[in-house]
């Protein structure tokens, strides 16, 4: 089954000239691919605005460079350089922005949080302002900013209960905070300005391109490595995964659709114990690379928990399935397949991220983990 996106729009959005923030990375690259590859009549350009931190990767969109000149656009800059960001939505006449661009990893946040203040909330700041600007003083009626956030930014759940638009926000990491942060910034400018915004808080995406510092890249990896498989705490940590196309085709639901002003909370109604997850996972890659299951269980090491590590994380997202007829299509086993095929399938991307900066601080701070 695919996802449907055809026929006429049911609002006035343009959705031509879309300036895609943070598109080298994870969720930004898929989302660039998919638009182009998926959304069948999507005729607009793409100007990704990408400043190549440790998580953006060029190589991610290489073959989408050649394929649509003309099209799609690759700007090395960033978020919070305000006159290059000017600069960008006069030379493409920019009517849609989507921003992705964050710093991203909770673990880097608890150790180095300036730069999470400096890209989510100035530079959040800088992309809304510089869009008032240019939007207010050329009106136009089809203009949208679109705030990619976190179910993070809600705080953590017990073992009962879920996440929904109205619950109140509780961020407690340094990540969840800046988020917090510029999902406020994102509302006020809207409520301010009347800056047409809508916003989306998702649960943990998994998938393709997905930097090796995350739980299922980085056990994947670690497993056709060899080496250990480091656990938090107990184990019994619980997140709700969403395939990153679903994320994605929930994202381009929401712009096309969704009323500004509004938040929507987009999940994948899929719990997953951390411990749960991971044997699972042993058991696709095992599958799949000719492993020895009981061999690779043995390499489990639970390690010191995380500080402030929130236990519980579910979204209820039945505003976005009522509202806008989004739904999830990729069930969990098929998406991990997926996942597992591509990191298989693609040493040279690995190799690419891994010699970078990121190495050399994996090896600081984690040791074996990275
Ligand atoms: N990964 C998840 O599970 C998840 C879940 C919910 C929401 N989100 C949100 O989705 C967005 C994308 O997440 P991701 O996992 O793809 O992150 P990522 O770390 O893989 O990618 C972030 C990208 O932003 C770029 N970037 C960072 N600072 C920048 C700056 N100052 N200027 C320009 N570019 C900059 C990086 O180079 C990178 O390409 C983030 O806003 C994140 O908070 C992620």
């Amino acid at each position: 089954m695919g996802y449907k996106f055809k026929g006429v729009f049911e609002t006035m959005r343009s959705l031509t000239n879309i300036l895609v923030t943070g598109g080298a990375g994870f969720i930004g690259c898929n989302f660039i691919r998919f638009l182009f590859e998926k959304v069948e009549g999507f005729n607009g350009r793409l100007i990704n605005l990408d400043a190549l931190t440790y998580a953006g990767n060029r190589m991610s969109l290489a073959d989408i460079e050649a394929k649509y000149k003309g099209r799609y656009f690759f700007e090395h800059g960033d978020i919070c350089d305000r006159v290059f960001v000017e600069s960008l939505f006069a030379k493409y006449e920019i009517d849609t922005v989507v921003h992705f661009a964050a710093e991203s990893h909770v673990d880097r946040s608890i150790l180095g949080p300036e730069a999470f203040v400096k890209t989510n909330v100035m530079g959040t700041f800088t992309l809304l302002d510089v869009a008032h600007n240019a939007w207010k003083n050329n009106p136009r009626q089809d203009t949208l900013f679109h705030h990619v956030s976190t179910d993070e930014v809600f705080g953590s759940l017990g073992e009962t209960g879920y996440f929904t638009e109205t619950t109140p926000y509780d961020p407690r990491s340094p990540y969840s905070a800046s988020k917090a942060a510029s999902d406020h910034l994102a509302m006020a400018y809207n409520h301010t300005y009347g800056l047409p915004v809508t916003l989306s808080n998702c649960s943990n995406n998994y998938g393709p391109y997905q930097f090796p510092e995350k739980l299922i890249p980085l056990m994947i990896l670690n497993m056709l490595e060899g080496k250990p498989l480091p656990v938090y705490g107990d184990g019994k940590n619980i997140r709700d995964w969403l395939y990153v196309e679903d994320h994605n085709a929930a994202v381009w639901t929401i712009m096309r659709n969704g009323k500004t002003g509004e938040t929507y909370n987009i999940g994948g109604e899929n719990e997953w114990e951390n411990i749960k997850l991971l044997n699972v996972l042993i058991d696709i890659v095992c599958a799949k690379a000719v492993l020895d299951p009981a061999k690779v269980r043995g390499t489990l090491s639970y390690v010191k928990d995380r500080p402030g590590h929130d236990r519980r994380y579910a979204i209820d997202c039945s505003k976005l399935k009522r509202e806008l007829d989004w739904k999830q299509i990729v069930s969990f086993e098929e998406g991990l397949s997926r996942t597992v095929d591509w990191y298989l399938a693609n040493p040279q991307w690995i190799e690419s991220i891994r010699s970078g900066e990121y190495q050399k601080w994996v090896q600081k701070n984690y040791g074996e983990r990275g």
